[in-house]
Order: structure tokens, then sequence, then C-alpha cells
């Protein structure tokens, strides 16, 4: 049987909608960024982005990226990153525009994609799942599709994996799903608000990540001998987090996402060629971590595909997080005004 492409999802998903003109000129949406507390780490599907497990992380409310999609007026798409035009063979533009064409109703409609991030570029922030969550909320709303929570975040997931947690705020799970086609594999929101919960993000560096996430997943699935180890790893992290959640057990929170990602990280480094994101100064934050913590303050950290380390901690720890970490960056993920009612649609206009 052939392998089943992204365009025969998007099939699927849209019916007879597939390859209907825009009812709209312009659609503009925001979808937040999101930090995995227990990660998704290799593919099942390298075409569709099916992860092997399921993962679960926590939005972060008002740092996101707001995505302005118009009809463009010129024969090519157009793409505008913080107010600054990115060169058409850029690999950004280039990557989009793929993505894009999933969507054209015909080969002489082209879009201009205007998107800012709040994420602060300099925090070193992934900003491709709020991206594409964005992107899918704007484009839904253009051709008014009128798509479910679940079909957007199928589609986002199209994108970049981690964008199909994008789609909602709080807490939220990627379930693995099983089917070839991955119509069962989206986001579900996790019961559980937690206003105290703080993020912080420290740059280590912002240079251009040596290997792409995406790479390094591939690589690590192939070649580590530690990968078997992982999917049992996160069936008992993902419960130990959703109990955390559910008894709003900050340190058995803290613990479990941190063990998760050093988990993440070991996999890379038993791979060849070796997969190693950290930099000398990230080991130095670890291990400031580490005597923050041994000397009695409940601060815990998480890392991704790269250099940055990201700090768990509560609310009552803030002054002491930043007296350590003055240059951190500060999320509070549900004390966002904005933060409504779990399970409530992400705003899909502004
Ligand atoms: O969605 P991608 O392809 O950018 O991969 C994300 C991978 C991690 O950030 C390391 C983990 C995660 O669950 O977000």
């Amino acid at each position: 049987m052939a392998s089943i492409k992204k365009r025969d999802v998007v099939r699927l998903i849209l019916g007879e909608r597939f390859g209907r003109m825009p009812v709209k000129f312009c659609s503009t949406a925001y979808a937040p960024a999101n930090i995995a507390l227990c990660k998704y780490w290799g593919k099942r599907n390298e075409e569709l982005n099916l992860p092997i497990t399921a993962s679960l992380s926590v939005s972060l409310g008002a740092l996101g990226t707001t995505t302005k999609v118009c009809l463009s007026t010129v024969a090519r798409d157009e793409v505008i990153l913080n107010d600054q035009p990115v060169p058409v063979r850029s690999k950004f533009t280039k990557a989009l525009s793929t993505y894009l064409n999933l969507f054209r109703p015909s080969p002489t409609v082209f879009f201009r994609i205007e998107t800012r991030n709040t994420v602060p570029t300099a925090a070193g922030m992934a900003s491709s799942a709020s991206g594409f969550a964005a992107l899918v909320f704007a484009l839904d709303d253009l051709f008014g599709w009128g798509l479910s929570k679940r079909h957007q975040s199928i589609l986002a997931r199209l994108g970049s994996g981690s964008a199909c947690r994008s789609v909602y705020e709080g807490f939220v799970e990627w379930e693995a799903g099983a089917d070839e086609d991955g119509m069962d594999s989206y986001a579900v929101p996790v019961p559980g608000v937690w206003p105290e919960l703080r993020i912080g993000v420290l740059t280590i560096s912002e240079d251009q990540k040596p290997i792409s996430s995406r790479e390094a997943m591939k690589r690590t699935r192939r070649t580590s001998s530690f990968y078997e180890a992982w999917p049992v790893k996160v069936a008992h992290d993902l419960e130990l987090i959703k109990s955390a959640i559910d008894a709003r057990d900050f340190e058995l929170l803290g613990r479990t996402a941190e063990s998760n990602a050093l988990a993440m990280h070991a996999t890379g480094l038993a791979a060849w060629p070796p997969v190693l994101f950290w930099y000398p100064q990230s080991v130095a934050v670890m291990h400031d971590i580490w005597a923050l913590r041994d000397a009695g303050l409940p601060l815990y950290f998480t890392m991704d595909a790269g250099p940055n380390v990201k700090l768990l901690f509560a609310a009552d720890n803030e002054k002491d997080v930043l007296a350590a970490f003055p240059a951190v960056t500060l999320v509070a993920p549900f004390a966002e005004k904005r933060f409504g009612p779990l399970g409530a649609a992400a705003p899909t206009g502004c």
C-alpha cells in the first residue's frame, strides 16, 4: 500500500471543502508556545510527524505567535517575520510555502503571511509550535472550514509535531495514536489549572542549532541503544506528571519533568554520531540548580533540542530564582488574564 502523504490527510479532514477558495481576504489568529514536561522524542512516521509515544506540555499563555494570513497580491508567497520581510529563497519561506501547498486551491493562489512572536526571540524558545498552530487557526478562518480542535491539532502536527499541542492553553497531552493515517494522533486538554506554576527561560545561546530536532530524533531512534528504554520511561513519567497535576504536587512535577528531559538527552548521547545539545554553560546552570535545590530551593529544569535551560518553580520562590538567575525570562502559564476555562477554544482572531 502506498504510503500516506500529508495531502491525503488534509483531503481526509477537509472532505468536500478540499480545494475550495478562501471566503475572506485576510485572517489573523494567535496560538501559545508550549514546553513539554514529558517529551515527544522519536517518530513512527516521518512524513506525518506521528510520534512513538504520547507527550505532555504546558502552554505559555501570552507567549506565542500571532499570524495574519492574506491572499497575496503578487505571484508568490510573501513572508514577514517580526516586521521583517523574509527572503523568498530562505529555508523559512520555503518550509512555509511547502506547508501552504497542502491547502492551495490552485497553483496560482499565493499567500502573504505576517507572523509576530511574543516569545522573545532572545529567549531562544522555539516558535515553530505556536507558529504552525496560529497558521492553522488563521487558515481555518480564512477558508471558512469550521474545523474541530481535533482536526486543527492534526493539521498543526503536519507542520511540526509539537505544534499539535499549541492548539490548547494549559496542560495538554498529545495522544500518540496507532492509526496509519494518524487520525487518532492529536492533542487533548489535561484538566488542571495551576496559577502558581512558573517557568523561567534561561538563554544560553541564540546560535542556530547544529542539528534539527527532526534529524536528532531520527538518528537517535535508529542508532541509540538507549532508545528502547525511552517509551517505557515516557509511559511511567506521563502517569507521574498527571498525578502531580491532580495533586498540585510541585516536587513530583519538577522531579519527573527534569528526569524525563535528562533521559531524552541521554538517548542522544548514545546515538552515533552523538547528539549533544548542551553547552558548557548549560551544564554549569544544571549544577547551580542542583546546588540551590540541595540548599532547600524547590527548583527544577527541563531542556529541549538546544542548549537553553527552562527552569520550573512555584510563584513563592520567584524572588529567589530571579536573584540566582537575573537574566531569566519569566513565564506564568496560568496567570494570564486571557486564560479561560479549560478546553475553551483558543482565540482564533484578534
Ligand atoms: O515538534 P518538533 O519537531 O520541533 O520537536 C520537538 C521536540 C522537543 O521540543 C525536544 C520535545 C517536545 O515534546 O516539544
